[in-house]
């Protein structure tokens, strides 16, 4: 089957997929230059599958590093978790975006074609829909530069861009653009799970260290909008379905099919009100609240049409709402400070 080269692999959703790879019965190597992520959590993993996990403490912005990875191994596919992701970081810093996200990936296209290695699964983001004009956002949706609403975003809509050109190029490659809409939980064993740096800025997260006590109640980003209960509405997904996608992405790649764009999300959009009641019924703790204003670049409403990659990689999320929160509750229960 090859060797799976996964960048990021570390982090939350790096994690998860390499689990899944490794039951799968993939043997896999990770580099990580862990800026955001722990190797604790590669650790769990190997004790969890009771399998290796090859490491290398690589950034791939050091190009020679990434070679002599490349040199060690022949591998059949690359996975490429390995990004910075925090949206207001990303206004606030883009330079640093820029050159981390995107110029880290062509790094890794040039040792991937160095090396003869043809085939990618790169992690984009529903965010590349910027504002939707019509829900639900199926692949043909739209997606312009200039609406997506902060510059981490562009920089996962521009490198869609340079996979797409470099597969045109060279049609040799295969390209997976897998567009995660919001990646919640964690894997059933409480081991692994999302450890953010410092104050959380994605919905979950932070109302998972509310009911752990960790923070004192959650500031709701407005009640205003033109949904149900007035608040935000998203597709959350579960970490393991989402891990589960890259495992038959990386299959569909053996096919030669060039470049293809999934959508991985459930369909189903959940309010922030839902989402508290839900947490609430799942950890047994009551989640204190104040309405706040609107945070800007937010959107009233995203959720997914997900049918194609039910038709081309037979793939659907099947773990919903209650199974995340029970799984994200018993992570944050088990580890309330995370890896450390
Ligand atoms: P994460 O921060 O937990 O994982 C990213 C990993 O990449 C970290 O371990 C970090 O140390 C590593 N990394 C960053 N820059 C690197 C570099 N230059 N060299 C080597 N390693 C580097 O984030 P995540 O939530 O697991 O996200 C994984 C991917 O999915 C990212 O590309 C992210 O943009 C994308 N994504 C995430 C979400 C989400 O909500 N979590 C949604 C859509 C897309
Ligand atoms: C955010 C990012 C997006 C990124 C995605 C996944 C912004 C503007 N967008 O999207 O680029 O791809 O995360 O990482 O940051 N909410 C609260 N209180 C909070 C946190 C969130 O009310 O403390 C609300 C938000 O207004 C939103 C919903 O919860 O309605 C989900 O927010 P979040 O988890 O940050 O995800 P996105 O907004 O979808």
């Amino acid at each position: 089957m090859g060797r799976v080269l996964v960048t990021g692999g570390a982090g939350y959703i790096g994690s998860h997929t390499c689990l899944e790879l490794l039951n799968a019965g993939f043997e896999i190597t990770v580099v990580d230059n862990l800026s955001n992520s722990t190797q604790e959590s590669l650790q769990r993993v190997s004790t969890l599958t009771g399998k290796e996990i090859a490491f290398f403490k690589v950034d791939l912005l050091d190009a020679e590093a990434l070679d002599t990875v490349f040199s060690r191994s022949d591998f059949g596919t690359v996975i490429h978790f390995a990004a910075l992701k925090a949206v207001g970081e990303s206004v606030a810093q883009p330079l640093q975006y820029y050159q981390n996200n995107v110029t880290g990936t062509v790094n890794l296209c040039q040792a991937m074609q160095r090396h003869g290695v043809t085939n990618l699964v790169f992690s984009s983001s529903a965010t590349v829909y910027g504002i939707p004009k019509s829900l639900p956002l199926t692949e043909q949706s739209e997606t312009l530069i200039h609406e997506v609403t902060n510059p981490y975003g562009r920089t996962k809509l521009m490198v869609e861009f340079v996979l797409k050109d470099w597969q045109r190029a060279f049609p040799a490659m295969n390209v997976a653009l897998l567009r995660y809409f919001n990646p919640v939980g964690a894997h059933v064993s409480g081991r692994i799970g999302e450890d953010p740096n410092g104050i959380p800025n994605n919905l979950l997260p932070y109302v998972s260290q509310v009911a752990v006590g960790r923070l004192e109640k959650l500031g709701v980003f407005g009640d205003d909008y033109e949904t149900a209960d007035g608040t935000g509405v998203r597709d959350y997904i579960h970490v393991v379905d989402l891990a589960v996608g890259h495992v038959l992405a990386v299959k569909k790649l053996s096919e030669n099919p060039g470049v293809v764009t999934y959508n991985l999300g459930t369909g189903i959009g959940y309010s922030v009100f839902q989402i508290i009641a839900a947490f609430e019924e799942a950890s047994g703790q009551r989640i204190p609240f104040e309405i706040l204003p609107r945070r800007a670049g937010d959107v009233a409403a995203c959720f997914a049409d997900p049918s194609l990659a039910k038709l081309e990689l037979g793939w659907s999320a099947n773990r919903g709402l209650q199974e995340m929160c029970i799984d994200g509750w018993r992570w944050q229960s088990n580890n309330p400070n995370g890896y450390a």
